[in-house]
């Protein structure tokens, strides 16, 4: 059998994991969320999330990848048994249901990045601009381009496709964010938006808390790429040599800056367009955005730019769901790298053209597969992960995260009483809300 592939660069490593972190979840679900849950009190709750939960599970999952150097149904079957050997799986369908949809999004942003070219977006007209832009052949046909990029990219392996892509995309990402946030720190609105954005209101955070926590847990698991697999895949490309923590605290911190990034683009944006109240979901961006980029000066110069961004962003994520589906298929079956990624890729762009074709059923087909894999099995898979790591292969855990650092000592300790008690008890919690959610949004559509 021939020898299994491995990052060429530590950097490689880190931009790559930080290309799957960063993604739709930063510029387009977490201002959203901090619109939706008042402001900088999610601001903070989801900080301490990042920390305590996000930071933690990532562990989890570096520790699992590396120690087996292998795809996550195989490195669970290695390291599990009973029940444990098959968690694996979980990881498989929500990366397969994940990446069928992302990719649709992807493909209205692209159209979005387009309009934007050719003009404006249509002022007090934004929401018939959506229905009537994305659904038919067009979007079947962007939804097409972009999984042919996730699979062109995929097919020429880790060090080749997916490391070299990311030197490029990652940096680009950052430079355009920053100079978009810069430019939207010039609007009139700027003030007014920085006051709402930054300055936590104690009374919302005392009153809401209940709400605001399980959502922010939610964001903070999503945007990290948590719970299915994508850290097990891209540790398990990784030398023992190094220092799991210090890369993680570089990848969840550099997460965190362009969430937070994503919000001074975005709230200047609106506040200097009057549109203070944000619509639900796939809106966001589509909608209230892009109205707003019709109202500010170079509005579609600015909105091309910023759609093109994150396109680039939604690509460097793609990738990495991608890659676990594919190295499942190479890892245990040995199918040629090629051949396993044309394969899945096709099936998962034949998942997504319903999506994709009839604009009036994709937004619920977006809140079905959204609430199955994001808000169900990705929480489910970190819970399962933490209580496994947490309470049944805590020395597997603990001798992997003390390679390259070799004194762990209390840290150590620290973190899997973390991941004993805070985090299983707290993911249960999301868990079951989601899971009320999600059943009730599913009788609102089919009942
Ligand atoms: N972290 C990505 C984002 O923020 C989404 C993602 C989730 C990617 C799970 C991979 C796995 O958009
Ligand atoms: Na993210």
């Amino acid at each position: 059998m021939a020898q299994r592939e491995s990052w060429a660069t530590r950097t490689g490593f880190i931009l790559a994991a930080v290309g799957s972190a960063v993604g739709l979840g930063n510029v387009w679900r977490f201002p959203y969320q901090v619109g939706e849950y008042g402001g900088a009190a999610f601001l903070v709750f989801y900080l301490l999330l990042i920390a305590f939960v996000g930071f933690p599970v990532m562990m989890v999952e570096f520790a699992i990848g590396r120690y087996t150097d292998r795809n996550p149904v195989g490195a669970m079957k290695q390291i599990g048994s009973g029940v444990w050997s098959k968690i694996g799986w979980v990881f498989l369908v929500a990366g397969f249901v994940i990446l069928s949809y992302y990719s649709v999004v992807a493909g209205w942003i692209l159209q979005y990045t387009v309009i934007g070219l050719q003009g404006n977006y249509a002022a007090g007209g934004a929401g018939a601009q959506f229905a009537a832009t994305t659904g038919g052949l067009t979007s079947v046909l962007t939804h097409a381009i972009f999984m042919a990029a996730v699979i062109g990219i995929v097919a020429f392996g880790i060090q080749d496709g997916i490391e070299f892509s990311v030197k490029l995309m990652v940096p680009a990402i950052l430079a355009l964010l920053v100079g978009l946030a810069v430019y939207a720190g010039t609007l009139s609105g700027a003030g007014e938006a920085y006051a709402y954005y930054l300055s936590p209101d104690l009374g919302t955070m005392a009153a809401n808390w209940t709400e605001i926590l399980p959502a922010a847990a939610a964001q903070a698991f999503f945007t990290l790429s948590l719970g299915m697999g994508v850290m097990i895949t891209y540790a398990s490309y990784l030398g023992e040599d190094r220092n799991l923590a210090k890369d993680g605290v570089i990848i969840v911190g550099l997460d965190t800056l362009i969430a937070f990034t994503a919000g001074l683009v975005a709230f200047p944006i609106l506040f200097t367009a009057d549109l203070t109240e944000t619509t639900d979901g796939p809106g966001f961006i589509f909608v209230s955005l892009s109205e707003a980029f019709s109202n500010i000066p170079l509005g579609g110069v600015l909105g091309a730019i910023f759609f093109a961004t994150v396109s680039i962003a939604a690509l460097s994520s793609a990738i990495s769901i991608m890659e676990v589906v594919t190295s499942y298929l190479i890892d245990e079956y040995g199918v040629d790298r090629k051949v396993a990624v044309g394969a899945l890729g096709t099936a998962i762009f034949l998942l997504g053209v319903p999506v994709a074709y009839d604009q009036s059923a994709s937004l619920v087909w977006l809140v079905v597969y959204d609430g199955i894999a994001n808000q169900i099995l990705l929480i489910l898979g970190g819970l399962l992960l933490a209580i496994f790591v947490g309470w049944f292969a805590t020395d597997l855990g603990l001798e992997e995260l003390d390679k390259g650092v070799r004194d762990l000592g209390a840290w150590g300790q620290a973190w899997i009483w973390i991941l004993r008690v805070p985090v299983i008890v707290l993911l249960l919690v999301v868990l079951w809300q989601n899971a009320t959610g999600v059943y009730e949004s599913f009788v609102g559509i089919f009942g």
